[in-house]
């Protein structure tokens, strides 16, 4: 007999840049075997394939649209592939995040992305990280989080982050470009980022990374659901 198996949840963490949910989203993949998806490095690598093409968000959407038809952006494991060119540490300039953000209000641009996502998280076993993934990405997804912290703590790690790299950039730069991308990603008409109902809002200005991925863990492994019916079965007779 098969033993009915039920997939394994969906996670989503959404929130504002440098809040922490990337490396939080990762380490939480790892520890339960989940596949990690960065839905906005998708976004990022259109951006590059918009800039390269020399055109503008704010060109015609028609002219955007027919070049993005013919791109193609995928997550193979941890590298992300532009038309089959890995440009994993390409899209993480300044430039590209201004750009992709820009892009990131267009209908044409989510079009594209949004399915791509939904079909990484079909099979489950998944931590999705973006701005909408809990909101219209998986509205079912079985755990959401909402991951947020000061505007002054986002811009250090960000700053940090980019020095460590070697991208030359003040903190004054840095903190202002999260603050415009903040209202840019808050008040676009679609998909804007908001916590979802349901989202377990977690705050990390005070907590370390492993202090936010133990929080997460606890609250995922208190909401996991038996296995299937067998399970249920078990769980009904201990
Ligand atoms: O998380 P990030 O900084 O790599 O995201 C880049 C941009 O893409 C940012 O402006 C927010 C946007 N984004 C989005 O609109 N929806 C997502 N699911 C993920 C990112």
């Amino acid at each position: 007999m098969t033993e009915y198996r039920r997939r394994e949840p969906v996670i989503t963490i959404d929130g504002p840049a440098g809040a922490g949910k990337s490396t939080a989203g990762r380490r939480l993949a790892e520890r339960l075997g989940y596949r990690f998806i960065d839905t906005g490095a998708l976004y990022r690598a259109l951006a590059v394939a918009v800039e390269a093409a020399g055109l503008s968000p704010d060109a015609d959407e028609a002219k955007l649209r027919a070049h993005l038809e013919g791109v193609d952006v995928r997550l193979q494991g941890d590298r992300l592939l532009l038309d089959g060119r890995d440009v994993t540490e390409e899209i993480r300039t300044p430039r590209i995040s201004e750009l992709t953000s820009r892009l990131t209000r267009l209908a044409t641009v989510r079009a594209k992305i949004t399915p791509l996502q939904r079909r990484a998280a079909a099979t489950g076993g998944v931590v999705l990280e973006g701005r909408d993934t809990g909101t219209v990405v998986c509205p079912d997804a079985e755990v959401k989080f909402y991951m947020d912290a000061r505007l002054d703590e986002r811009a250090r790690r960000r700053h940090a982050e980019l020095r460590a790299r070697g991208v030359p950039v003040d903190f004054g730069t840095v903190r202002a470009e999260i603050e415009a991308r903040d209202t840019q990603d808050t008040t676009r008409a679609l998909a804007p980022l908001r916590k979802a109902d349901t989202a377990i809002e977690v705050d990390t200005s005070e907590l370390t990374i492993e202090q936010v991925v133990e929080r997460m863990l606890a609250e995922v492994v208190g909401r996991r659901r038996p296995a299937g019916p067998r399970a249920a079965r078990r769980a009904g007779r201990a």
